[in-house]
């Protein structure tokens, strides 16, 4: 969850480490530090708290050399404080490691090297990596890391540097990101692409299990046991304009209102003709995909969210029995499988560890997995057999928004293609699909255009304390989704519910002060919705619903309305949730609350 970075070469290295501190700091943001080798001493400038307070720190007490690491921090062992805060260094203060990940064994080791008379400064787990190097670090420090990473389990991606081998950056992976960059002048480390955009353009995804010895001109990669590697070198093909937040005040907002143009390329690249293309990665043989029996989906947050509209289309077009799980209780849950089930994981990221892990689990069974993955060569695309693009562009918004209607669209063209495939769904069936699916970008910039009158919904219930969000059928899933984007970053109570369940428990902490968000486009559980709506209001609830244009019905029950474009029932989760991401938006905006970096979440959570 947190970002690391590493530079050797002519810039200036600071500028350089916080330039992509603060690309990567969507990872994490609860304190941040940089390292750089000045005339033979190992200077270190840390701060808790924003990635702010290091820039002015570093402004105050500048420092130059040709060689540094720089981390931005999403605690987990340790408070977010000076001591805890990376880079860590070694008793001498010679050596200085920034680490993403968890040592799960790192009580044992720190006894063993406590015993050896090792000093730890800090509560972190990752600590005892800098000691390990430490004593070893006669015989080099990349033969010294070699020797570490065998005692480490867990998880883990490093970078290291030491006054005693002034000119390289080693670095580790384990099971978390890591991606490195060189050329004759100079080379780079960083948790993903972002953090090295602005200076390379080609880079090289470090292979699992491997160490990596960087300097100007140079990069040897070995795996732990000491072979040399060869890795690929990929073009770079993110801009630096992609992952800026440009006129927009804030990353969420950006992304918002890139939806439709994201829906568009992705409903332009997935119509072929009057057929469908699911890209040339799918690695799975259309004979494969005729004998899938049954389809496990397993993904974390929003994902999830996706994953369970996932499942009402997949059954509806393609007949095929399909069950979502949130990927921390599947990991864990022994599931049954037979030899035609299909795993997939819906994953923004690629790197969300308990989906990762959920993906191995599917492995080891020897089942086939086919995942949905925004970010490419991450290591849910590298370990699937095959992948499904999101296309969404990077997201970098904490609260994820566009990567969520491109998860649907996604899904909704592959139900198509299996229901296609098993001849559950007739030419005709389709051609209505793609028509919905066409219509369906110009409709989201419909929606976006209400975006000031949403705003002006988000004024009077900005101090509320709690909301209910309910939902039916398809919209189950954007009622949790609209809940959950208001308590990611307003820190409001929101509960989503399944509308019909409401009666069971919730229906009791309605009344006179309780916003209850109702979304009822006009679809097959439209009725049923309308009742629930009724019973919210027999008990003085304030329904803010989201409707069909023109559908009177609901608006006359609701004490505030948002009106989306009549629509096909399968895409109205997509023209439904864009109300719910901007009210978050706005709520937290008026409350004065910092929507890119909300207080204790990240972007990408690598740790389980
Ligand atoms: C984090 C993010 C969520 C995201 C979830 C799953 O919790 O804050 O926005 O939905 O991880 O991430 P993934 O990258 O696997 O989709």
């Amino acid at each position: 969850m947190c970002g690391i970075i590493g530079y050797v070469g002519g810039r200036d290295v600071p500028s350089v480490l916080l330039g992509g501190l603060w690309r990567l700091e969507y990872r994490g943001y609860d304190s941040s530090g940089i390292a750089v080798i000045s005339n033979s001493e190992l200077v270190v400038r840390k701060v808790p708290g924003k990635l702010s307070e290091l820039e002015e720190l570093i402004k105050r007490k500048h420092v130059s050399g040709t060689i540094g690491i720089g981390h931005t921090r999403w605690a987990t062992h340790g408070l977010p404080q000076e001591n805890n805060t990376h880079p860590l260094v070694d008793c001498n203060e010679e050596i200085a490691l920034v680490v993403n990940g968890i040592i799960e064994n790192y009580l044992a080791l720190k006894d063993e090297l406590e015993a050896k008379g090792h000093i730890f400064r800090s509560l972190t787990d990752s600590e005892v990596i800098v000691h390990l190097i430490e004593e070893n670090r006669s015989r080099g420090l990349a033969e010294a890391v070699k020797l570490a990473v065998k005692k480490l389990t867990g998880n883990f991606a490093f970078a290291v540097i030491s006054i005693n081998d002034r000119n390289k950056l080693v670095c580790a992976r384990h099971d978390a990101p890591l991606i490195c960059c060189y050329n004759s002048k100079e080379a780079a480390v960083a948790s993903d692409i972002s953090g090295v955009i602005s200076i390379f353009d080609e880079v090289i995804y470090i292979p699992n299990d491997s160490i990596v010895v960087l300097q100007k001109g140079k990069c040897i990669i070995t795996n732990f046991q000491g072979r040399t590697i060869k890795a690929p070198v990929h073009q770079v093909t993110i801009d630096v304009q992609d992952i800026d937040k440009g006129r927009f005040p804030h990353f969420m907002l950006k992304e918002i209102y890139e939806q439709p143009k994201v829906l568009h390329s992705i409903v332009s690249e997935r119509i072929a003709g009057d057929g469908i293309r699911l890209g040339s990665e799918l690695g799975i043989s259309d004979a494969e995909l005729k004998k899938v029996s049954r389809i496990v989906i397993q993904a974390c947050g929003t994902s999830w969210h996706a994953g369970l509209i996932g499942k009402y289309i997949i059954e509806k077009f393609a007949r095929i029995h399909t069950e979502v799980d949130i990927s921390s209780e599947f990991r864990y849950r022994d599931a049954v499988f037979d030899s035609d089930t299909l795993v997939m994981a819906i994953s923004q990221s690629g790197e969300t560890a308990d989906t990762i892990a959920g993906l191995r689990e599917a492995k080891v069974k020897f089942l086939k997995a086919l995942s949905l993955v925004n970010v490419l060569q991450s290591s849910i695309h590298r370990e699937s057999d095959g992948i499904i693009e999101i296309m969404a562009g990077p997201e970098i918004g904490v609260a994820s928004t566009k990567a969520y209607t491109a998860e649907i669209v996604n899904l909704h063209f592959l139900a198509l293609y299996l229901g296609l495939l098993r001849g559950f769904v007739s030419r005709a069936d389709l051609a209505e699909h793609l028509a919905a699916l066409e219509e369906l970008p110009g409709q989201v910039e419909q929606v976006i255009k209400l975006d000031s009158e949403i705003r002006e919904i988000a004024k009077i219930f900005c101090n509320s304390r709690d909301f209910l969000f309910l939902g039916r059928g398809l919209n189950y899933a954007t009622a949790l989704e609209g809940a959950l984007k208001l308590k990611e970053i307003s820190y409001i109570n929101a509960t989503g519910y399944a509308a019909g369940e409401m009666k069971h428990g919730p229906i009791a902490m309605i009344d006179n002060k309780m916003p209850i968000v109702c979304v009822n486009p006009r679809t097959s559980v439209y009725e049923k919705m309308l009742n629930n709506i009724q019973e919210a209001v027999a008990r003085k609830g304030i329904p803010i619903s989201i409707v069909t244009r023109g559908d009177r019905r609901t608006r006359g029950i609701s004490a505030y309305s948002v009106s989306i474009p009549e629509c096909h029932e399968c895409v109205s989760p997509v023209l439904s949730v864009i109300p719910l991401q901007l009210l978050a938006y706005h709520i937290a905006t008026l409350k004065g609350l910092d929507v890119d970096r909300p207080r204790n979440l990240a972007k990408s959570v690598t740790v389980e």
